[in-house]
């Protein structure tokens, strides 16, 4: 596998694969790379003929006070995993490469709607700052397909919706959650938690699986919410929101059948976030 942290060698690169008739694929991440990111690689590889992989930590996604500087780097270990999961091409830009002229000075892309509510009304701008990269990543590396995990739902609406409006030649992909044992969705923030609080963290998705069968079962929306709201609190969350939308994040009406559960909560100062699927009786 070739890493690349310019972008000029990155443009001669993939200009030599596509001039060879390949089909590229794109795997965004910020790093510190789990079976989750490695899925995203696994569907790239059999969507496309080169697989590349993005490593950075994007600076104008994190709002004041998060956590981009605790934010895990260990772009060695990243590599390797990489490397053994047929990965092809790393592009790992550092920050004066994406954002030459400093942030504030940054052109933005914003996507309304979809990126209002949810984690974008508990982080505001957050998601300019995806819907901005992902759209400097996608010019760059002009993909035939993207991958991007359900994981981050409401992020994948957003990038969906951009890739729409924009008119951009790109297919995206969106590639199921992977979980541990417990139930709990890998996620770089996980390494934040205390033994003590990774004991706890698995009940974020029990709840959803409860919630989500008491919703089956015809229960009223806002009672089961208000239950599931009581339960993440009795473990120790501190709840950011617990709502029901429909798949497409519009609001549940009368006739909506796919939907999706979404939760944000906090375990001491990490902030976890998982959803469910599940249909409407
Ligand atoms: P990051 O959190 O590193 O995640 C990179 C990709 O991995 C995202 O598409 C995310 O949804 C996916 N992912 C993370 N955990 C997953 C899991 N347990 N199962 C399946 N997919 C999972 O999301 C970002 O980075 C950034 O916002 C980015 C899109 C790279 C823009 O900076």
């Amino acid at each position: 596998m070739l890493t690349l942290h310019a972008i000029p060698a990155l443009r001669e690169r993939l200009a030599a694969h596509r001039r060879a008739g390949r089909t590229i694929g794109l795997v965004p991440t910020m790093g510190n790379l789990h079976d989750g990111h490695l899925a995203l690689v696994a569907e790239a590889r059999r969507r496309a003929d080169v697989v590349v992989a993005t490593i950075f930590v994007n600076p104008m996604q994190f709002g004041p006070g998060e956590d981009l500087d605790a934010y895990p780097r260990t772009l060695a270990e990243d590599q390797a995993r990489l490397e053994a999961a047929g990965c092809d091409l790393l592009f790992a830009p550092d920050e004066a490469t994406v954002y030459p002229r400093g942030l504030a000075a940054q052109t933005r892309v914003s996507v309304p709607d979809v990126a209002e509510g949810l984690c974008g009304g508990a982080r505001p701008g957050h998601f300019d700052g995806v819907a901005t990269i992902v759209t400097m990543l996608f010019n760059l590396v002009q993909p035939d397909v993207a991958c991007f995990g359900e994981k981050d739902y409401q992020q994948l609406a957003v990038i969906r919706r951009l890739v729409a409006d924009l008119h951009l030649p790109v297919a995206v992909v969106g590639v199921p959650i992977v979980r541990a044992a417990d139930g709990l969705a890998l996620s770089s923030r996980n390494g934040y938690l205390s033994d003590a609080q990774r004991a706890v963290a698995p009940r974020l998705h029990q709840t959803l699986v409860e919630l989500s069968q008491a919703l089956e079962a015809g229960e009223a929306p806002a009672a089961a919410l208000a239950t599931g709201l009581a339960r993440l609190r009795e473990a120790g969350f501190a709840p950011d929101y617990l709502e029901l939308r429909a798949a497409d994040l519009s609001p549940v009406v009368e006739t909506t059948r796919e939907a999706v559960l979404l939760v944000a909560a906090r375990l001491g100062p990490t902030r976890l976030i998982d959803n469910l699927s599940l249909t409407l009786p």
